[in-house]
């Protein structure tokens, strides 16, 4: 299975230069099964008023810039997961859709929202959910939820063998924790982080690239730059993410004592 990923700098509420930027790196691009691109890669991130969002969302999956990203798989006979600010009524949310050869596939709305997002966006309802690609169970989280353990956990609980991961980093951490994401669940991430200082009025925000692949042995299979627009695809074996035994007498999800975890399903004041 050939998978990657494509880091660039989106142009804040410029959806046509970031779909033109995108279509043209990807059809340079070797073939590929899944291709990984950032979060809100139609509208970039640095938002002050809500007002902004109404300019650059679309509806999914009828809007513009979806229409061109199920051109571009059509193209390209590969699979998309990138990141969409959706407008649904007059709510938005933070989506990644799912695009394949066969057109629109799914969306998935952010669950767990990042600082100022939430000054704009709605929390979304996932879901947490896979879809089988070319054998492939793949499952789709957006930057903030890789904070949430529980998330990849759930996804992994199901199947998923990989993770597509569109993210707008800020802080550093990520691209270590996803290194544990893999080997806690024994799946492959592809985390798509974007690059570039984003600046609107006052605000403005450095986003770190090192874009990602990690494997269930807890490898980086390619790592971006954290400053340069690249393009990167591997060869991943699901197979090795099938096999949930880590020891003869340990496999990683037969272990689990969800009968010890019953706080993780309350709901806690702080
Ligand atoms: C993030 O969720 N964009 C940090």
């Amino acid at each position: 299975m050939k998978v990657g990923f494509l880091q660039f700098q989106p142009m804040l509420k410029d959806v046509e230069t970031n779909i033109d930027k995108i279509s043209r790196l990807v059809e340079e691009a070797k073939p590929f099964d899944l291709i990984v691109i950032p979060e809100l890669a139609n509208s970039g991130y640095v938002f002050v008023e809500k007002d902004e969002l109404a300019k650059v969302s679309e509806e999914i999956p009828t809007g513009y810039f979806v229409e061109k990203l199920n051109e571009l798989a059509k193209q390209k006979n590969g699979y998309i997961v990138c990141g969409v600010c959706e407008k649904s009524e007059n709510r938005y949310f933070n989506s990644s859709v799912l695009v394949g050869p066969e057109g629109f596939i799914a969306k998935y709305r952010k669950v767990h929202l990042f600082d100022r997002e939430k000054l704009f966006f709605e929390p979304g309802d996932g879901p947490f959910k896979l879809y089988n690609i070319r054998g492939m169970n793949l499952g789709i989280l957006i930057c903030w939820d890789w904070i949430f353990p529980e998330a990849t956990r759930s996804l992994a609980l199901k199947g998923m063998d990989v993770l597509a991961h569109s993210t707008n980093l800020v802080l550093s951490f990520c691209q270590t924790a996803m290194i544990t994401r893999s080997i806690e669940n024994q799946i492959f991430t592809i985390t798509s982080n974007r690059i570039g200082i984003e600046t609107n009025g006052e605000h403005s925000l450095h986003f770190k690239g090192h874009s990602q692949v990690t494997t269930p042995d807890a490898k980086r299979l390619v790592q971006a730059s954290t400053d340069k627009e690249e393009l990167h695809i591997v060869e991943i074996d699901i197979s090795e993410a099938r096999n949930k035994w880590l020891s003869d007498r340990n496999h990683i999800f037969k272990d689990r004592r969800p009968e010890m975890y019953n706080t993780l399903m309350e709901k806690q004041e702080f």
